[in-house]
């Protein structure tokens, strides 16, 4: 598994999932999952605006840190 999928692991699929364990979420929200490597291909510019700009994770529920969302924003997808 690579860095970038243990982080959306960690922070993000929770809530983006098909089935989200967050509670009160009962799909992937705004229609995007982040658990498998095609999944996060499809929407890398997306998930560098909302890790950089801290929209994600809302309300940073999961506890990202810095450090993660610096590796996010060096990322090369
Ligand atoms: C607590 C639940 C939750 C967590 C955890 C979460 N999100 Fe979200 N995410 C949401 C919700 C709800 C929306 C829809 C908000 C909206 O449309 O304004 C959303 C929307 C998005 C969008 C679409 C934004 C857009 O402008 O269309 C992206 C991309 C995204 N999240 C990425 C992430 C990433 C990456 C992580 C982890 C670092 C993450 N989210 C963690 C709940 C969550």
């Amino acid at each position: 598994m690579t860095r970038v999928q243990q982080i959306m692991n960690d922070r993000c699929i929770q809530c983006h999932a098909a089935k989200p364990t967050y509670p009160g979420f009962a799909s992937a929200p705004a229609g995007i999952a982040l658990e498998t490597p095609a999944d996060i291909l499809a929407n890398p510019a997306l998930i560098k605006q909302v890790t950089a700009n801290k929209y994600m994770p809302l309300g940073n529920v999961t506890k990202m840190t810095d450090e993660e969302r610096e590796f996010i924003a060096i990322w090369t997808p």
